[in-house]
């Protein structure tokens, strides 16, 4: 079974709870929280208290977030506290072993995150330090763009990658993602789907999510 996760970015930030309920109720796997910083990034997000908050109004659903910050090391600590998993961008830091480390350390689940341009050679030897692999399927930084065709390649790639190596490492996805795009890339070898609008850009979120699910275990 494909994992989805739902990106709170698109969700209505004055009605959180209910945006949560409607998502659990629709029974996704985890949240995924994007942080920006205004400088990896041309956006700004969240907050770095967003993850507590989110514990307080889930019931058991995993936490997710995704980091696209510069200098992600200051931040970690307190993100992992409060989170399931955390990633943060190759492209960010220069010692990836070490940030890997400090997210295990801290009681996370380490996830690095590449933009669609980079290759996946950059993270090949800490592969089998990782919980999973995001690949970022639009240029980060706001919701609603459109899926940049050739990731469906570097998915396969990947995918052959931790297969030959014999890693449980999981691919996430995230960018892009509905209901034409998923049967793609989960045949490209995808292990989990992220989707902000086309979860939260709906009406009604849980058919979204059911929609998406079936597009993605056929
Ligand atoms: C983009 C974020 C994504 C975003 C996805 O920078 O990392 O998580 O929320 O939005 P959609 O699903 O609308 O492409
Ligand atoms: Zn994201």
């Amino acid at each position: 079974m494909v994992m989805i996760g739902a990106s709170i970015l698109s969700a209505n930030y004055g009605h959180m709870a209910e945006e949560v309920r409607r998502a659990e109720e629709a029974k996704v796997d985890f949240f995924h929280v994007d942080i920006m910083d205004g400088h990896f990034v041309p956006n700004l997000s969240m907050g770095l208290k967003v993850p507590e908050y989110l514990q307080d109004i889930t019931h058991g659903t995993k936490i997710d977030v995704h980091l696209m910050v510069e200098n992600p090391d200051i931040f970690i600590p307190k993100i992992a506290e409060a989170s399931d998993m955390v990633s943060f961008h190759a492209e960010a830091t220069k010692f990836l072993f070490r940030t890997v480390d400090l997210i295990a350390d801290n009681g996370a689940k380490p996830i690095v995150a590449l933009n669609p341009s980079t290759s996946i050679s950059n993270i090949e030897y800490v592969l089998e330090n990782l919980y999973g692999v995001l690949i970022m399927t639009v240029e980060p930084g706001f919701s609603g763009q459109s899926f940049i065709n050739p990731m469906l390649k570097k998915i396969d790639k990947l995918k052959n990658l931790i297969l030959t190596e014999g890693y449980d490492t999981k691919i996430f996805v995230d960018g892009g993602i509905n209901t034409t795009t998923a049967p793609k890339v989960v045949e490209a070898g995808a292990d989990a789907l992220i989707a902000a609008s086309a979860i939260y850009g709906k009406d009604d979120v849980v058919k979204a999510v059911q929609d998406l699910r079936a597009s993605a275990n056929f």
